[in-house]
């Protein structure tokens, strides 16, 4: 076993940042400055980061159909832009190992979150099961067993996000929402889309930031990897924790001492699963946010949400997580894992993609694309080396994602 991992690190070997001879070498010294500047923005939490910047700030608890507690933010009101029932409702949804933080951390005019309420929107985000703001059941208590990590991305979207959509439409008295999501937020929203379709009904439009579904075209070197050890779930259960997804230092220091041979700032982002698995982009990392970011990810998630990427990296398809032929058949009535059917989701979705991105290939986004029942748009980032996380954190955010969403919501949506 531990031969094989080896070997499989050796051939989908490459650094986990897109070198280019240009940029700059991180030294020590340097990286230990950026490190030892932290502030209390590392810890805070989002409604208290929210304030800080005198935006208001509230927090609102969702109990799901199968009894996850979860906690939302929103952002009703700016310095310019006053509390109002007309605004229109934004839900962002963040990714794997992610949590609403991701939307507010680099700060007003650049965070989305905050960017968007200060155009007029009242904006809600949303937190899954399982991360740090979500850890809490109505009658399970022990938040490291079993029972409590039981799931994957497949009931955040069956069961959180409809949840949540329901709550803050009936809290503003709404009748539909503006979607966005990124990576996972997007997976579990064409769950959703598919499985419930009364929803699509309660959604104005649908933004996909960085889609995924489709995934055998994916370069993460990590993920692929992880993808390897799916047909031997118990040894890759070992690697990365049974039940809640904690990779074991074994495996964070064999990938790490494979990918992570570049300069100080890769080591340290190498400490960082999301990175590891995501990539990096230099020229798009402000690394003076470096401290705040690892202060609020990984958020956690579960080992399963792992294994059913893995398993779409592996099959192709997208579809339900593949519990071994026998439960299949005994709970889907077929060997296989069924589809999800892409063509049920009737909500418009936008898809907003780039070349770079290790977890969401051209190709992958294109057959999703094809697949959904009222496609939109395919909107392709304006620079050729824009990866996964840049659509959250990337110094171009505001200019190469976040405006061209909000003139479209201007042009095609507003009423
Ligand atoms: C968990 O939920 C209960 C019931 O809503 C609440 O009283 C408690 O504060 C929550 N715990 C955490 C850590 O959020
Ligand atoms: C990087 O972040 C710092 C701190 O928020 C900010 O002052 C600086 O302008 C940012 N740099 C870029 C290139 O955006």
């Amino acid at each position: 076993m531990k031969l094989l991992f080896i070997l499989v690190v050796a051939l989908v070997g490459s650094a986990i940042a897109d070198d280019d001879a240009d940029e700059k070498v991180w030294t020590e010294d340097e990286v230990e400055d950026i490190l030892a500047s932290a502030t209390s923005d590392a810890t805070a939490t989002v409604p208290v980061l929210i304030a800080n910047n005198g935006y208001t700030a509230e927090t609102h608890y969702v109990t799901t159909d199968d009894g996850y507690i979860l906690q939302m933010h929103r952002i009703p009101a700016t310095p310019t832009s006053a509390a109002s029932d007309d605004k229109p409702v934004v839900f962002l949804m963040h990714g794997l190992l992610s949590s609403s933080a991701d939307w507010v951390i680099m700060g007003p005019g650049k965070g989305f979150a905050y960017i968007l309420a200060d155009a007029g929107y009242d904006v809600w985000m949303g937190n899954a099961r399982g991360n740090t703001y979500s850890k809490n059941h109505t009658t399970l208590t022990d938040f490291t067993g079993k029972d409590f990590w039981y799931f994957d991305w497949h009931q955040i979207g069956y069961y959180d996000l409809p949840a949540m959509i329901d709550y803050a439409l009936d809290t503003t008295g709404q009748e539909k929402l503006f979607y966005m999501g990124h990576s996972q937020g997007t997976t579990s929203f064409y769950v959703m889309a598919s499985m419930r379709t009364d929803y699509n009904d309660k959604i104005k439009a649908m933004f996909s930031l960085a889609p995924v579904a489709y995934m055998s075209n994916l370069k993460s070197p990590v993920l692929q990897l992880a993808a390897t050890f799916v047909t031997s779930l118990t040894s890759l259960f070992k690697l990365i924790g049974v039940y809640e997804f904690l990779p074991t230092s074994t495996f964070l220091s064999k990938v790490g001492a494979t990918f992570c041979n570049d300069d100080a700032l890769t080591q340290v982002l190498c400490s960082n699963i999301l990175f590891m698995l995501a990539g990096y982009n230099k020229a798009q990392l402000n690394a003076t946010m470096l401290p705040t970011i690892l202060g609020h990810t990984p958020a956690g998630a579960s080992s399963r949400q792992i294994v059913h990427y893995g398993q779409e990296v592996r099959s192709g398809k997208f579809r339900y997580y593949d519990q071994g032929w026998i439960s299949n058949l005994w709970n889907y009535g077929s060997i296989s894992a069924p589809d999800y059917d892409l063509s049920a989701i009737t909500a418009p979705v936008h898809l907003l993609y780039s070349d770079n991105d290790w977890m969401a290939a051209v190709t992958d986004v294109t057959q999703l694309y094809s697949e959904l029942g009222n496609p939109i748009e395919m909107y392709r980032v304006l620079d050729g080396k824009w990866n996964h996380l840049d659509y959250l954190w990337g110094i171009n955010a505001k200019e190469l994602v976040y405006d061209p969403i909000i003139s479209m919501i201007e042009t095609n949506y507003s009423d």
